[in-house]
């Protein structure tokens, strides 16, 4: 094993004691949906398409929280397979409640730290990545431990297919400014802006988690950032 494998999951992975539904979505939908961890390798083989039955494409979305975006994008796509990695069982209940009633063949979840699936997936698999509003790490010191640096940028470049979308969000000025010049500086990736508007203003077909609303409504202000795998 690398020693990427055990890289920290930094941030909580538990918060308040799970109510009862919440309690119930996860012990019987997550058996059925989940990315099982004793497959992963260190070979980055896998191919993803074999956790679905029948989809054309496939997405990542790293750090999904309570699973908003992710729900929306797997209903309103049915023939695209999602794989969302959350390490926050609040989130991940939070999730597999609000599917429960849903059709969800096109889902996958995996409670720990994204980088896990990445490393393990074969060259070329996905056909776009979410990375919403990841944690911030505001001090120096701390900035190593955000999801979007070189590293990290290598493995997503590895994995996504060329022409993919790698899309990232943040209401963090100084974190938006941070995720651009990473990706701006790696060798695969391409920004797709070619006017402010391009980041400033939500993109048709979005959907806003209440994370997003919040930081919104406090007065801050998104910024949608989409780079190209070249
Ligand atoms: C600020 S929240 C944003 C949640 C959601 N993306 C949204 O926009 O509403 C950041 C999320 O990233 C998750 N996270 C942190 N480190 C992660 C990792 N290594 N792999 C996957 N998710 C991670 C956290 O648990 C948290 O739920």
């Amino acid at each position: 094993m690398t020693k990427e494998r055990f890289r920290k999951v930094y941030g909580r992975r538990q918060g308040r004691p799970l109510r009862g539904d919440r309690q119930e979505a996860l012990d019987v939908l997550y058996p059925k949906l989940c990315v099982d961890k004793s497959i992963l390798t260190k070979e980055a083989n896998i191919d993803p398409r074999d956790w679905f039955d029948d989809v054309e494409t496939i997405k990542f979305e790293i750090g999904f929280g309570n699973g908003e975006f992710l729900r929306n994008n797997m209903l309103k796509n049915p023939n695209t397979g999602f794989i969302g990695a959350e390490p926050f069982v609040n989130g991940v209940s939070a999730f597999l409640k609000s599917i429960k009633d849903d059709p969800h063949d096109n889902v996958r979840v995996f409670m720990d730290d994204a980088l896990l699936i990445a490393q393990s997936l074969a060259d070329d698999t996905l056909d776009g990545m979410y990375v919403l509003n990841p944690d911030p790490w505001h001090k120096s010191r701390h900035h190593k431990r955000r999801m979007i640096t070189q590293n990290n940028l290598d493995v997503f470049s590895r994995i996504l297919k060329s022409g993919a979308i790698l899309t990232m969000t943040t209401d963090v000025d100084s974190l938006a400014e941070w995720m651009c010049t990473e990706a701006t500086n790696h060798p695969d990736f391409e920004w797709t802006a070619t006017c402010a508007d391009d980041w400033r203003v939500m993109p048709d077909d979005w959907y806003q988690t209440r994370y997003e609303l919040k930081g919104i409504k406090a007065g801050r202000k998104q910024s949608y950032l989409h780079f190209k795998r070249k």
